[in-house]
């Protein structure tokens, strides 16, 4: 029997996995000169945290977590979001208590049972950041500014800004109640009835075109808003209109978690598979108590990698995008001695800093010189037992034939001022 990855995975294999990394290290250079410091937490949880954190009545966790007791009868749960972790992991540390906002990176690997289809996976990537302990709009500004600026990065010009304010717990009481009002006198399924007591900001967000026909009157927050949140979230429209960043108000914008408040975000993409959101964020002022922790604002946003892909792909931007692969050097070695010769010289020229790999597995000269021309190398440095009496190997640049003797105490530098920039 053969196995296969996992219904709702795929794997990451050259050259596409290359492109991956790429966008991640793209995605992280903004933060990283914005002075946002890298953070790793567990692939896994207490479940409890993400019921709490994400909130019980999400899809999330209703639908989509990986549970299991583990053999000390504890319930864990595979991570399906970072913002909850991060809180968690901030507090457990102490970091509230050092200057404030506490800046953090992550980048990894999450785990939803979703339906999957193209663009929808069970295992996924995101690149993310979380600022903590501090109620600012030039810090909802920046965070917003620095994930445009990742996707601008990349070359991509698809992307589009949906921002919205969720209001706070001042003023959203009221919004959820009057929006109740408004979706019980709709013609709605039971699912979605029951949905409007438990989760009514939800309902915005189906996508039916049957439900969405009858939301077309639905009261909106920004109508509800109060004096505060109004203020902030000018504030930050403003900062971004100055920064130079083009955003759309999307008032019916809602977030698949329940921690949102105030400023919340998304980055989407047309023509990528049915779902349409390469990141998205927002500030969470409530989510640290709602794990158990004192007051501590916070804004942060995650982007999707596999989907940023995708849109790459969709753009012409892979080449772009992709780092040179393979090595500049690749030596051919014929017989036992000029193989222990040139085992030395490739690691002297990798110490060096030239990419260099060898001929293993004693093909001969036919062999090893297609191996040559597939490693996608500049050079092939042959090496017969005459050139090792000769004291010099052949250096053969392999896109135009050309072939010279070079000494072999002269090669490491010749390399090295030829391919090293
Ligand atoms: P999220 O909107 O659930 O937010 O996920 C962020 C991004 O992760 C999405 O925009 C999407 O690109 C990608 N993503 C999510 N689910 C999948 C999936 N099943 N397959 C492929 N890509 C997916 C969060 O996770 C929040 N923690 C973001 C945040 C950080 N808010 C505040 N701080």
């Amino acid at each position: 029997m053969t196995f296969q990855a996992p219904k709702g995975t795929f794997d990451w294999m050259p050259p596409r996995s290359e492109l991956a990394l790429s966008v991640r290290e793209q995605m992280s250079a903004p933060l990283r000169l914005a002075g946002y410091r890298y953070v790793e937490t567990p692939a896994f949880e207490d479940t409890a945290l993400f019921a709490r954190g994400v909130g019980e009545s999400t899809d999330i966790v209703s639908k989509e977590m990986y549970t299991f007791e583990d053999k000390g009868g504890r319930s864990i749960t595979l991570r399906p979001e970072g913002t909850a972790a991060v809180v968690r992991a901030v507090l457990q540390h102490g970091l509230h208590h050092g200057p404030l906002p506490v800046k953090v990176w992550y980048s990894g690997s999450f785990y939803r049972y979703e339906r999957a289809q193209k663009g929808r996976y069970r295992h996924f990537s995101q690149v993310g950041a979380e600022a903590l302990g501090v109620e600012d709009p030039a810090l909802d500004a920046e965070m917003i500014q620095l994930a445009a600026e990742a996707f601008a990065s990349l070359g991509l010009t698809g992307v589009e800004l949906l921002l919205n304010s969720l209001g706070c717990a001042a003023c959203r009481p009221a919004y959820r109640s009057a929006l109740q009002d408004f979706l019980r006198g709709l013609d709605l399924d039971d699912a979605t009835r029951a949905r409007v007591e438990i989760n009514p900001l939800r309902v915005l967000d189906d996508k039916r075109p049957e439900v969405r026909a009858q939301l077309a009157e639905a009261p909106l927050v920004s109508d509800h808003l109060c004096e505060a949140c109004k203020g902030y979230h000018e504030e930050v429209r403003s900062l971004l209109r100055t920064a130079g960043v083009a955003f759309t108000d999307d008032p019916r914008l809602v977030r698949g978690l329940d921690y949102y408040t105030r400023t919340t975000f998304e980055y989407v993409y047309e023509g990528i598979g049915a779902q349409t959101a390469v990141g998205g964020g927002g500030r969470y002022d409530g989510l640290s108590e709602m794990i158990g922790g004192p007051p501590l604002p916070g804004v942060g946003w995650a982007l999707g990698v596999d989907r940023t892909v995708l849109a790459l792909e969709t753009e012409g931007l892979v080449e772009a995008n992709t780092p040179r692969a393979g090595v500049e050097v690749y030596a051919v070695p014929l017989g036992d001695e000029a193989r222990r010769v040139l085992f030395d010289l490739v690691l002297e020229l990798r110490g060096a800093g030239v990419s260099a790999d060898l001929a293993f597995g004693g093909k001969g000269v036919k062999g090893a010189m297609k191996g040559a021309d597939r490693s996608g190398a500049a050079y092939a440095l042959i090496l017969g037992e005459r050139d090792i009496a000769a004291g010099a190997a052949q250096v053969k640049h392999l896109a135009s034939g050309e072939q010279t003797a070079v000494p072999l105490a002269e090669i490491v530098t010749m390399f090295k001022e030829k391919l090293v920039k």
